[in-house]
C-alpha cells in the first residue's frame, strides 16, 4: 500500500505503522493477499502463474525475485512481516520449502492469512520482528519484503534474524527508503551480523510493477466505494501512484533487493 513508501522510516511512521496495518486489514483489505508495490522486468519475467494468481502477478514477482536468490527447496523458511500471506502461499506452492512460517505484528492480518491460505507446510504466527518467538538456529532462510521501514530498530531485527538462522542460512530482503535515510540504512546493514552477498537497486522494475498494477490498485480502493465516488477515488489512486513513480525515477527513494548470509 503506497502510503508507506512516501513517508518511510520517519519516527512518526514507525509509531503509526503498528496501528495502520490493523486498520487497513479491518477496513477494506481483508480479502487482499499482497501489500507490496510490485515488480516487473524488461523483457517481462513471465513467471508461470495459475489463473487465480494472475491478478497479483507484479506483487508475486517481487516475492519471486527476492526469494529465488537462494534455493529454498526442502528448506525451513521464515517470513517476517508476511502481511496477508499471499507471498507465503505463492512461495510454498512454487518453491517447495519443507516448511514455511509467516509472522506478522498485525493480529488481524494473521487471521486473514489463516482464513485465505490453508495449505500443507504453511503456518502463520503473530509476533514482532524485533523479538522473534523462535529458537536459535531454527531456519535455513528468512524472507523480508517491504516491511523493515516500519521497524523501530533495524539493527535489532538483524540480530534476531542472525539468531534464528542456521549457519550458512540466508536473509532474502527487499525494501525501500527515502534519500535522507540512505546513509543510516546502509550503515545499519553493513554493521549488522550478516554478510552481504548481493545488492541491487530495482527502482525501474518497481515503477514498471506499479504502473502495470494500476488497474488492480484502483479496483482495490474502489470496490467498496459508493458508485458516485469511484471516479474521484480512481483519480486519487492514479495521482498517488504517479507521485511514487516520480520519486523512484528521480532517485528520491531507493528500492533495493539484498541477499545476506549468516556466516
Ligand atoms: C507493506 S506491508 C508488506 C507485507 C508483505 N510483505 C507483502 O509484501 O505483502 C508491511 C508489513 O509489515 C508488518 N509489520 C510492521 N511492523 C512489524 C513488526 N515490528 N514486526 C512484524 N511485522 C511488522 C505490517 O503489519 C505489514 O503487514
Amino acid at each position: 500500500m503506497g502510503l508507506a513508501s512516501r513517508i518511510v522510516s520517519t519516527p512518526a511512521w514507525k509509531l503509526f505503522a503498528k496501528y495502520y496495518y490493523p486498520f487497513i486489514t479491518r477496513h477494506g483489505a481483508d480479502d487482499v493477499a499482497f501489500l507490496n508495490l510490485g515488480y516487473e522486468e524488461d523483457p517481462p519475467m513471465s513467471v508461470p502463474l495459475s489463473e487465480a494468481d494472475e491478478p497479483d502477478r507484479y506483487c508475486i514477482q517481487l516475492y519471486h525475485r527476492t526469494a529465488t536468490q537462494a534455493d529454498l527447496a526442502g528448506k525451513a523458511v521464515l517470513e517476517v512481516s508476511c502481511g496477508h500471506g499471499g507471498g507465503a502461499a505463492y512461495l510454498t506452492r512454487a518453491l517447495r520449502p519443507a516448511s514455511y512460517t509467516g509472522l506478522d505484528l498485525n493480529p488481524a492480518g494473521i487471521e486473514v492469512c489463516r482464513r485465505m491460505h490453508n495449505q500443507p507446510g504453511l503456518d502463520f504466527v503473530q509476533g514482532d520482528a524485533e523479538n522473534l518467538p523462535f529458537d536459535d538456529n531454527s531456519f535455513d532462510a528468512v524472507i523480508n519484503i517491504e516491511a523493515s521501514h516500519c521497524y523501530p530498530s533495524l539493527p535489532r531485527f538483524l540480530v534476531e534474524v542472525a539468531r534464528v538462522l542456521r549457519p550458512g542460512g540466508h536473509l532474502l530482503y527487499a525494501d525501500v527508503r527515502r534519500c535522507d535515510h540512505f546513509a543510516d540504512w546502509e550503515a545499519e546493514l553493513a554493521d549488522g551480523p550478516l554478510q552481504m552477498r548481493s545488492k541491487e537497486t530495482i527502482n525501474e522494475q518497481v515503477v514498471r510493477g506499479l504502473q502495470l498494477s494500476l488497474p488492480r490498485s484502483q479496483h482495490m480502493f474502489t470496490r467498496r466505494t459508493p458508485a458516485m465516488l469511484r471516479g474521484v477515488v480512481r483519480g486519487a489512486v492514479a495521482a498517488s501512484i504517479s507521485k511514487l513513480c516520480d520519486g523512484l525515477r528521480r532517485g528520491e527513494s531507493s528500492y533495493r533487493i539484498y541477499c545476506f548470509e549468516n556466516v
